[in-house]
């Protein structure tokens, strides 16, 4: 299968990076077709100009393959820290700028873009990895878990993909060698 793997986080050396690296080797070794993107190390560009907006609208080419490569996404992989309750801003503009109507999602014939969208993408499946300091319970009832309802609800659910995991490692600032390592077996495990 095609699978897309987007990776965001500045430090080659951090817990996200040996995520991102577990699941790329894993695809590959079960003979997926594995694209993987690390954003910061590609200098992705997040800023998205206002030409660049309107469904049809001409894209840099670079965007172009990010958005071909989405298209042609059997499944699809994030993985990126807990920065303030969002994604890096790095990744924030991956989605604003690939993630576009017409590749991921499209409204109907006539709409003035207050109808419900309808979702583009092809993928059967969306699995997101975080890492986050905050204990979990404390995540959810004190701040409401904002990453669950970016990423499951606001994107891949509008963009047509119900299938969808997350999974958030934490507390990583206070976790040992052995607790990351489990992780990573969890998430060696959870890639077929
Ligand atoms: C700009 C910034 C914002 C952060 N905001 C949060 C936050 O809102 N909640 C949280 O639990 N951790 C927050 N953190 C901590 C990171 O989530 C944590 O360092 C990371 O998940 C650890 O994984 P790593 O070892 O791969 O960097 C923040 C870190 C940075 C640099």
């Amino acid at each position: 299968m095609n699978i897309l793997v987007i990776l965001a986080h500045p430090e080659k050396g951090s817990f996200n990076h040996a995520i991102a690296n577990v699941v790329v080797q894993t695809l590959r070794a079960n003979g997926h077709n594995a694209i993987f993107h690390d954003l910061y190390k590609e200098r992705f560009d997040p800023i998205l100009p206002y030409p660049e907006i309107p469904k049809g609208a001409p894209i840099d080419s670079n965007v172009e393959q990010y958005c071909k490569e989405l298209i042609a996404a059997e499944g699809i992989f994030i993985i990126h820290p807990n920065w303030w309750g969002q994604p890096p801003a790095i990744l924030k503009g991956w989605v604003d700028r690939v993630i576009r109507p017409g590749v991921a999602y499209e409204f109907e014939e006539n709409d003035s873009g207050d109808g419900i969208p309808i979702g583009l993408l092809k993928a059967k499946i969306a699995l997101v990895f975080n890492t986050s300091n905050t204990p979990g319970e404390r995540e959810l009832n004190t701040f409401g878990d904002p990453l669950e309802r970016i990423w499951k609800d606001c994107i891949f659910d509008l963009c047509g993909v119900k299938n969808f995991h997350r999974r958030m490692f934490g507390v990583v600032v206070t976790s040992t060698l052995k607790q990351r390592e489990e992780w990573l077996n969890e998430v060696r495990n959870s890639v077929t």
